[in-house]
């Protein structure tokens, strides 16, 4: 089988960074699960629907083709042939994917997707449910989080430096909207599994997190990052 590591938690608690790290070092595939949500609410906007109506975005869905691709060992998520790239990145796109993620139908259309690059490929998948529902015997499971202004302020720092504007401000208030909105739902909420390992990466850097991490993952399948 192989190796799936799943790391859960809220935005801006690191994982992206930090799943990215664990991959490269170990040689296998980072997937970002939040970009096909994203690129799900993406469409959603491009057809103008409202993303808290559940029964029009499912009607949306059988006009949506998604593939992922690896360039240069960077993740793109192409929208029916055409390269999502960072418009599914700005603050409005996090809220529509927050809204659309909470739709039944939506989490079943990505279902696949994800479990089938995991049957193909050893990874390191980011997320929400990875521990919890896409992935359930992932032989590594960790959720991480950090304080809300720490998460802010790394989410801040990530949109500005993609040109992105905003304000600590609208970071902070748009972060806690969402995440009650994904640790609410009653559909696959964002939870640490009960087997999960809870990191909390308040005040860590980006190595100390990730040599964290990698100590957890030797520990729990012998498979050491250094080597
Ligand atoms: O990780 P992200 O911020 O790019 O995710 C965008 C939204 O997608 C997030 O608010 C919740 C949702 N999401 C989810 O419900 N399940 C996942 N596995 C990944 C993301």
């Amino acid at each position: 089988m192989n190796i799936q590591i799943a790391i859960d938690g809220p935005s801006g608690a690191g994982k992206s960074t930090v799943a990215k790290a664990l991959a490269k070092k170990l040689g296998i595939i980072y997937v970002d699960t939040g970009a096909l949500y994203r690129t799900v609410g993406y469409y959603v906007w491009q057809h103008e629907t409202d993303p808290g109506d559940a029964q029009a975005v499912e009607k949306l869905l059988p006009g949506i083709h998604l593939e992922i691709r690896y360039e240069n060992g960077v993740q793109e998520v192409y929208l029916n042939g055409e390269a999502t790239g960072n418009r599914i990145r700005t603050p409005e796109m996090s809220m529509y994917a927050s809204a659309v993620s909470a739709i039944p139908a939506v989490r079943t259309f990505l279902l696949d997707t994800q479990r089938e690059i995991a049957r193909k490929n050893g990874v390191v998948m980011d997320g929400r449910d990875i521990g919890t529902v896409i992935l359930p015997d992932a032989n590594v499971k960790i959720f991480l989080t950090a304080s809300d202004t720490c998460r802010a302020e790394r989410r801040f720092l990530e949109l500005r430096e993609k040109g992105i504007q905003t304000t600590m401000e609208e970071v902070l208030s748009d972060m806690r909207r969402r995440d009650r909105n994904d640790s609410t739902r009653t559909i696959a909420p964002a939870v640490a599994a009960a087997d999960a390992t809870v990191v909390d990466s308040t005040g860590m850097s980006v190595e100390e997190c990730v040599a964290a991490i990698a100590a957890i993952v030797a520990a729990k399948t012998g498979i050491s990052c250094d080597a």
